[in-house]
């Protein structure tokens, strides 16, 4: 008999894109195969609920499934799943199984018991007490060059606009012992570049379920086993950012120089509507310590436009801020609506056309920024690791694609055979509008 195979959809951010592949090796080791959604015996649709219409992206994506195909078994998972619940199952038969975020631990073995009970349907909707620790099922592969290794799980800052603490539950740190043990497993197949991932990582151990290590702590036993090249986090919040951490980017030469702070809005007056906890004058005080501890850092971030009762004075502040605080890149969004949120019931709301025009205008000032940080990388000296051949190839020589220590793509074109991890010195020799072009170097004594 032919093993079963399963096909994966994911939506959402890289907690997501983490879980997903997670449950990928989890079913492989179960002796499952991948392969196209038409052939697959069951499905995993992980799924995001942070902003615009998610509920209905899940239900077209369902209707896709089942025209692509209608036989298979579909586990639903992610912040979606966690929101709807059951009634996923009511709405679409062909769905079985529903896992919220602390219940994807049980995936892999649900998917196989489904197979063996056509009547059963499951769902893991709780939220645990715990961090739901799980084998990191690596068996004996390579390694990617670049690995993400979570460290905690859900939210408890409830910032007005966000449903992620209602979707991912209560924040629970995962022990130092567990966190360690995969980020050496992976370095011992090869990944020389670990992100490790968490809703707001730097409260990592402040939920008093772990075993005394904060935060820094934790980045510093992380740097120390041998092997890691580069260290990388996401997502930090400003408020929780602590003199220890800015310390260890002084300190910890593993750690990355490009840092993602996520602030949202330049004002004083939005901020505290969102209850971010900080105000403008804390934030570019932190970026002032970043860069007094790291000289190179380079910062990104994300921003709400069109927060509830924003006035034009208000968003003006927040193109200042970009300039202010020098982010080399941005993420921005419309505020949108979530169930349950405190923002949702705030009166004001600023008309779509509105949002819009105001995130055409953050995105044009963004868009400079970036294409002038690229343009400032241009001569300079760095190390790309290298994670596949360029899909660019045009036959002078192969051509690869990896990330420098800021995270920029960055395309080399090699003298040598190139293979993923490779840490290859480069000169930087053009900037393109998203991308980076360079050569080899030789090495520095
Ligand atoms: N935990 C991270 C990221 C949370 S979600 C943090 O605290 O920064 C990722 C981004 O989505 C947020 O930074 C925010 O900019 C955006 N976002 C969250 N809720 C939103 C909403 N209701 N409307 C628009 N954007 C939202
Ligand atoms: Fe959402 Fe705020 Fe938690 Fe980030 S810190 S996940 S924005 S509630
Ligand atoms: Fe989306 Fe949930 Fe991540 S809402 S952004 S998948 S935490």
């Amino acid at each position: 008999m032919r093993e079963p195979g399963f096909h994966c959809i994911t939506f959402g951010c890289q907690m997501n894109v983490n879980d997903s592949q997670w449950v990928a090796r989890a079913l492989v080791r179960r002796g499952f195969a991948e392969c196209a959604l038409e052939e697959a015996d069951v499905v995993f649709l992980n799924t995001c609920s942070v902003r615009d219409k998610p509920e209905q992206k899940v239900h077209s994506a369902l209707g896709r499934v089942h025209q692509a195909n209608p036989r298979a078994l579909v586990g639903v998972a992610g912040c979606v799943a966690q929101q709807l619940g059951e009634s996923l199952m009511r709405r679409h038969p062909q769905v079985r199984l529903v896992a919220g975020s602390d219940g994807i631990v049980s995936v892999p073995d649900a998917f196989v018991r489904l197979l063996n009970e056509p009547e059963a349907r499951l769902s893991f909707l709780d939220f645990t007490a715990a961090y739901p620790d799980r084998d990191p099922c690596l068996g004996g592969a390579e390694a990617p060059a670049v690995a993400y290794v979570n460290i905690m799980q859900g939210c408890d800052n409830f910032c007005a606009y966000c449903i992620v603490p209602f979707t991912r539950g209560p924040r629970k740190s995962r022990s130092t012992a567990s966190v360690l043990d995969e980020c050496r497993a992976w370095i011992d197949r090869g990944a020389g570049d670990i992100t490790l991932l968490g809703q707001n990582v730097n409260a990592f151990g402040l939920d008093g379920g772990g075993d005394g290590t904060t935060f820094p702590g934790l980045l510093r036993a992380v740097a120390a086993l041998p092997g890691l090249r580069r260290l990388r986090f996401v997502t930090p919040h400003p408020r929780d950012f602590s003199p220890e951490t800015v310390r260890a980017l002084a300190e910890v030469p593993v750690l990355c120089p490009r840092l993602h702070l996520p602030l949202q809005s330049g004002s004083d007056s939005v901020l505290a509507r969102m209850g971010r906890g900080y105000d403008m004058a804390r934030y570019l005080a932190l970026v002032a310590d970043m860069r007094a501890a790291r000289p190179d850092v380079a910062l990104s971030t994300d921003l709400i436009v069109g927060f509830p009762g924003e006035s034009e004075e208000e968003f003006a502040d927040t193109l200042a801020a970009v300039d202010a605080a020098g982010f080399m890149s941005s993420f921005s969004f419309c505020y949108s609506d979530r169930p349950g949120t405190r923002a949702s019931s705030m009166p004001f709301k600023v008309p779509h056309e509105v949002q819009l025009e105001r995130l055409e205008r953050v995105q044009a000032l963004q868009d400079r920024r970036a294409e002038a940080w690229l343009q400032s990388r241009v001569g300079m000296r760095t190390e790309v690791l290298l994670e596949s051949p360029s899909p660019r190839q045009d036959g002078r020589g192969p051509l690869w694609q990896g990330r420098d220590p800021w995270g920029d793509a960055v395309h080399v074109r090699l003298t040598e055979p190139g293979r993923p991890g490779l840490f290859v010195p480069v000169r930087i020799d053009s900037a393109r509008r998203h991308s980076l072009l360079a050569s080899p170097v030789p090495e520095r004594n």
